[in-house]
């Protein structure tokens, strides 16, 4: 016999980011955040998970091709996961698996990005989210999310935020083993459903410099890096929480799009210093990292011709742009205005453009 589940899970967005932790095994950052889940309809992933009699061993395949599950991060998932296993009946199939019996049994798991894997639309952070999520329904887990946010952060710490919809928060927690660094939901998706998400995707390679190495890099070698971490963000995530709370989008685009430059400037102090934004190591890069610079420029002039911000932007560890608009008026100005400016398909490596939002 074979039992099956599967589950989708968006990605999620940072607009107060994490980064640099002050554990690495356990993936406890240094700092709060704050991030935007997706419409799952746009970028998500979809994982099944399989448990049999007759695997012997667990095995994992990403986008149709099979991927080690040596590493630490899968092996800590699957250990917390089975470490809460519950007994499973299905009377119509006859199978019955007690709390035990998940100790020796293997999984399966097969799981598809419908966006690119690793060009910092945070892949990873969907990924173990719905690799949790389906293990827990599986193994019949009784804990609720913010419980298995605490396990998925062990897989990839942006993953903690995406098993909650709307505006999340990852709280960093004091304790060493972890327990209080967890995901807490801030709002739901309708709170503030005029919010329309743009992502220009200009690149689906993989980002040269890993988040994980990066921040590493980060932590050791930046100067910066803990001014941000104790002097600038707890003040941003308290103005931040309350921006969401009222509504209130300048403050909120003024907050998102600081908070990605300092983070940019973060990398930048870091030796060697990190490009997330401009890679210069060849032609077609260089043309790339300046296209996002000009989106920078392009909707700093647009947000004070305009009086009031209309949009935001941010930038993760990968050359891709995610602009969020205040409303859908003023998302399909700044469409028609990329459109025009960094048309896809053209020499400057812009490949398309994902929208959070279906009608426009
Ligand atoms: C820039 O969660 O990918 O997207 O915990 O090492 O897996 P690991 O890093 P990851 O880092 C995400 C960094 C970021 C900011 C953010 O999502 O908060």
């Amino acid at each position: 016999w074979v039992l099956m589940v599967t589950a989708q899970t968006p990605t999620n967005i940072a607009v107060i980011k994490y980064w640099g932790k002050r554990d690495e095994n356990l993936i406890l950052a240094i700092n709060d955040s704050i991030s935007v889940t997706l419409d799952p309809a746009h970028l998500c992933t979809t994982t099944t998970v399989a448990v049999s009699p007759d695997f012997d061993e667990d095995r994992m395949w990403l986008n149709g091709k099979e991927i080690s599950l040596a590493g630490g991060r899968y092996q800590n998932c699957l250990r917390e996961i089975r470490a809460r296993a519950s007994d499973v009946e299905d009377e119509k199939k006859g199978i019955k698996i007690t709390k035990n019996d998940w100790q020796n049994l293997h999984v399966h798991v097969a799981s598809y990005n419908n966006f690119p894997t690793a060009a910092g639309l945070a892949s990873s952070a969907a990924g173990f989210a719905c690799l949790v999520f389906s293990l827990a329904k599986l193994m019949n887990v009784q804990e609720d999310n913010g419980r298995l946010s605490a396990i998925a952060r062990q897989g990839s710490g942006s993953a903690c935020r995406s098993l909650f919809g709307g505006f999340v928060k990852w709280v960093m927690g004091k304790e060493e083993d972890g327990s209080d660094s967890i995901a807490v939901p801030l709002v739901d998706e309708k709170h503030w459903d005029e919010l329309v998400i743009i992502i220009a995707v200009v690149s689906s390679r993989q980002k040269e410099t890993s988040s994980t190495s990066g921040m590493r890099d980060t932590v050791e070698t930046s100067s910066l890096i803990e001014h941000r971490a104790k002097e600038v963000v707890p003040k941003r995530i308290i103005k931040m929480e309350e921006a969401i709370q009222n509504h209130d989008f300048p403050t909120f685009a003024q907050l998102t799009c600081s908070d990605s430059n300092q983070f940019h400037a973060v990398c930048m102090d870091t030796t060697p210093p990190i490009f997330y934004m401009n890679d210069t190591s060849h032609r077609q890069k260089v043309l790339m990292g300046c296209q996002l610079f000009r989106i920078i420029g392009c909707v700093e002039k647009w947000n004070r011709s305009e009086g009031t911000p209309q949009v935001a932007y941010t930038f993760d560890a990968g050359p891709n742009a995610v602009l969020i608009a205040r409303n859908r008026k003023a998302a399909t100005l700044m469409l028609q205005r990329l459109l025009f400016h960094f048309p896809p398909n053209s020499d400057t490596d812009l490949n398309s453009y994902v929208i959070g939002d279906k009608s426009i």
